[in-house]
């Protein structure tokens, strides 16, 4: 499964990045809009972390027409280079956005997807991945979780070469019911890769080791114990 991080800031980038295993990370215009420092001064910043790394990154593009949709996913992916995927949002310029973008070799994410349907033409239309947001698909009465195993069979269906990238949780239950169905692929906030890890029993049993050690071995370390 592909893990990427669903934030702007490169501080809290780079620390996901030291602990956890990652492919990227992704924005959109809301979390761009709350970035604690101003995003053009990151620009360059995002482009050698994620060349340096080999990760990818997410940018949605911000036109209301297919048009201007097309020359801000060429632009930014002179800069970005093959580091970039675009995203496009599901509306019907979105869609239309879809062949010149890949024409143009540039990877399409089509995201705010809410339905199955949405991701089967994004699919059709050559997106490398649909991004639906989980939780939203909970609160409109549907079932995230099971929107995105419809969207897996059809993809499989279809022997169409686009990942599903789920997005929006609220509960480790939701990313881990996901990975049993071979979702491709998640973004998730830096706290969320915290409570994937978080066990109680393991902090307790750590609790116990420590004890047990310090007891015996006071100061020493492991290896202070090798002839
Ligand atoms: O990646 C999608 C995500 O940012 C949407 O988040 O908080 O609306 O569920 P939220």
């Amino acid at each position: 499964m592909e893990l990427f991080v669903d934030i702007a800031d490169l501080d809290a980038v780079k620390k996901v990045a030291e602990y956890y295993p990652i492919e990227g990370f992704t924005t959109n215009p809301n979390i761009l809009s709350t970035a604690s420092r101003p995003v053009s001064e990151m620009m360059a910043e995002y482009r050698d972390f994620v060349e340096e790394k080999d990760l990818k990154i997410f940018f949605q593009v911000t036109g209301d027409n297919a048009q201007e949709m097309v020359d801000e996913a060429k632009r930014l992916s002179d800069y970005f280079t093959d580091r970039l995927v675009v995203k496009l949002p599901a509306i019907r310029e979105g869609y239309r956005a879809i062949a010149p973008c890949k024409k143009a070799g540039i990877d399409i994410c089509v995201t705010v997807i809410h339905s199955t349907m949405q991701a089967l033409v994004a699919a059709k239309a050559g997106a490398d991945y649909v991004a639906p947001y989980v939780s939203h698909i909970d609160n409109l009465g549907a079932q995230g979780v099971r929107v995105i195993g419809e969207m897996l069979r059809i993809m499989r269906n279809y022997d169409y070469h686009c990942k599903v990238l789920g997005a929006s949780f609220r509960t480790v239950e939701q990313i881990k019911d996901l990975a049993v169905i071979g979702c491709d692929a998640v973004t998730i906030t830096p706290e969320m890769f915290g409570r994937l890890i978080a066990h109680p029993s393991t902090s307790e049993s750590m609790e116990m080791f420590t004890k047990a050690w310090t007891r015996k071995f006071g100061e020493k370390e492991i290896t202070d114990l090798l002839p």
